[in-house]
């Protein structure tokens, strides 16, 4: 499936406003029995919509819905190649799919994902209009030696775009994810297509919590916070989508030009370790040392024994010693 039908459509914008509606329109409006009506209202909420019947008054969604606007999103960017969808697999196997065909910059943002993707195989719950999934193709004419700092430009082009939307404090966890008050916020997933001695194809996935429901909070097994419980206005996707392709289009750009370098006190100022005690599990090995930042290869920089060691790749995982 890759959209909703055309009934699905109507009653998704119907409700989008937040308000109650009878069944009894609703089935107007679709041209079904009020038994049909339950059902588009199921598999409505079956993708992820909270939505919910109070008797005497109807149908209503849990909270307005701002929908993705590809008009939107490509005014507020400036980019014309943007592809949004309502239903994929997954933004990033999207992108995989078809290279081939895709200019540099390419985004690729979608309302849900059957099988949204994180790291280490694990699921990326993806339900419908709620929070942020996308992707964006960039390819490294440097080839695959550039890649290993591409996970931490993206991370402070992500906080970059939401500070420009009003959203201050988010900090960056070496190598991948985008923290509030030691709490995740979004996860980056970056594939790559590469050969030796050629360009290197990167498809960038970035998903940020936006507004999770109390149900789909349960679902995650670590600690979570989202846009909407962080500012008092909800958060526009439109808007941060835009914002994020400038940013990372910008960033990339420069990223390819002058390296690592330019970022480090960026990444510096945003990492939520920085100069604190770690302990760092590569393979089955702990390693315990001071956070100190990151060289210009993206490696994490631990101090032990009075000695800055570089660690970088493979399965590695950073936790606050105490924790
Ligand atoms: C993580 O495990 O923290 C990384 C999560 C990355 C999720 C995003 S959502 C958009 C893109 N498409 C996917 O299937 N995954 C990434």
């Amino acid at each position: 499936m890759s959209e909703l039908n055309e009934q699905g459509n109507k009653l998704l914008n119907l409700l989008a406003d937040g308000e109650f509606h009878s069944g009894e329109k609703i089935g107007e409006l679709l041209g079904v029995s009020r038994t049909s009506v339950n059902n588009y209202i199921k598999a409505l909420q079956e993708i992820g919509l909270d939505i919910y019947k109070v008797t005497g008054k109807g149908y209503c969604s849990a909270t307005p819905l701002t929908l993705l606007d590809k008009q939107t999103i490509k005014q507020v960017s400036g980019v014309e190649h943007i592809h949004v969808e309502q239903i994929l697999e997954s933004t990033n196997q999207y992108l995989l799919d078809n290279m081939d065909f895709l200019k540099n910059g390419t985004a690729c943002i979608a309302e849900y994902q059957t099988a949204g993707r994180g790291r280490r195989g694990r699921e990326w719950i993806s339900p419908f209009a709620s929070h942020l999934y996308f992707s964006m193709y960039w390819r490294l004419d440097a080839g695959i030696e550039k890649a290993s700092g591409l996970s931490l430009l993206v991370g402070i082009a992500t906080v970059n775009a939401l500070e420009k939307i009003g959203i201050q404090g988010v900090g960056l966890k070496w190598p991948n994810d985008l923290y509030y008050q030691g709490k995740k916020l979004a996860g980056i997933l970056i594939e790559l297509k590469a050969q030796a001695s050629d360009a290197c194809h990167s498809v960038i996935g970035i998903g940020i919590n936006v507004r999770m429901s109390a149900e789909q909070g349960k679902l995650i097994d670590q600690p979570w916070v989202d846009l909407n419980s962080i500012t008092v206005q909800p958060v526009d996707r439109n808007q941060l989508s835009g914002l994020l392709i400038k940013e990372l289009h910008q960033l990339l750009m420069d990223y390819e030009e002058k390296g690592l370098s330019p970022f480090l006190s960026r990444w510096f100022d945003l990492d939520c370790f920085i100069n604190q005690q770690v302990n760092l599990i590569v393979a089955d090995k702990v390693q315990s040392g001071i956070c100190r930042g990151i060289n210009e290869q993206g490696a994490l920089l631990l101090e032990i024994d009075q000695q800055i060691k570089p660690f970088i790749g493979g399965e590695i995982s950073l936790r606050l010693a105490n924790n």
